[in-house]
């Protein structure tokens, strides 16, 4: 698709961003972040390491969502406040799709904030019908890592198309 010239399919294609350090990787969370509203699904993939947490890090500075409320409820989950709520979930410890029941993460999909979850790929079956998913990749360097953003649906086609002008 890379150099097609129809606007419908430019406009959904996926975003490559190079960040060359960990400061990098989470001013475009920030850079992300600040684009999201209430109701958007952030879904993360990547290797231990690859930087998911800086990056969702980032996402809440830009979101403004920064006051944490420890959540008893939801303890793979955090509730973070601001002039929006954004649900930050780790799926890592999730080794069956029987225990995503017990998580309350269709719950907290359905709570009409800011979700980003972590090892998404263990909740596939439970992500809306739209959502940014992202990959985060190591590269041959160190500090060096590759994010690729993959739009599903129109709104998150448009998200991207803005992440991509901002980090021009
Ligand atoms: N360009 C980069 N972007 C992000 N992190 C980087 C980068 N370069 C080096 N790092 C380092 O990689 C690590 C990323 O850690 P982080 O906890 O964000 O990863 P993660 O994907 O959330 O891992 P886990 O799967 O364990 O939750 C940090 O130690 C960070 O300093
Ligand atoms: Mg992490």
């Amino acid at each position: 698709m890379t150099g097609s010239r129809d606007p419908g399919v430019a406009a959904s294609r996926s975003l490559m961003i190079r960040t060359s350090s960990p400061q990098q990787t989470e001013a475009l969370g920030t850079a992300l972040g600040a684009l999201l509203r209430a109701g958007d699904v952030v879904a993360l993939s990547g290797e231990l390491g690859a930087g998911k947490t800086i990056f969702t890090r980032g996402i809440a500075e830009g979101a403004g969502a920064t006051g944490h409320i420890a959540s008893p409820t939801f303890t793979f989950i955090r509730e973070y406040h601001g002039p929006v709520t954004m649900f930050h979930a780790d799926l890592y410890r999730i080794d069956a799709p029987a225990q995503l029941d017990d998580l309350g993460l269709e719950e907290v999909l359905e709570a009409g904030g800011i979700v980003v979850i972590e090892w998404a790929e263990k909740a596939r079956a439970l992500l809306p019908p739209e959502y940014l998913w992202a990959e985060l990749r190591f590269t041959k360097q160190d500090d060096a890592r590759e994010i690729e953003f993959m739009p599903r649906g129109p709104r998150y086609a448009e998200l991207v198309r803005q992440l991509a002008l901002g980090s021009r």
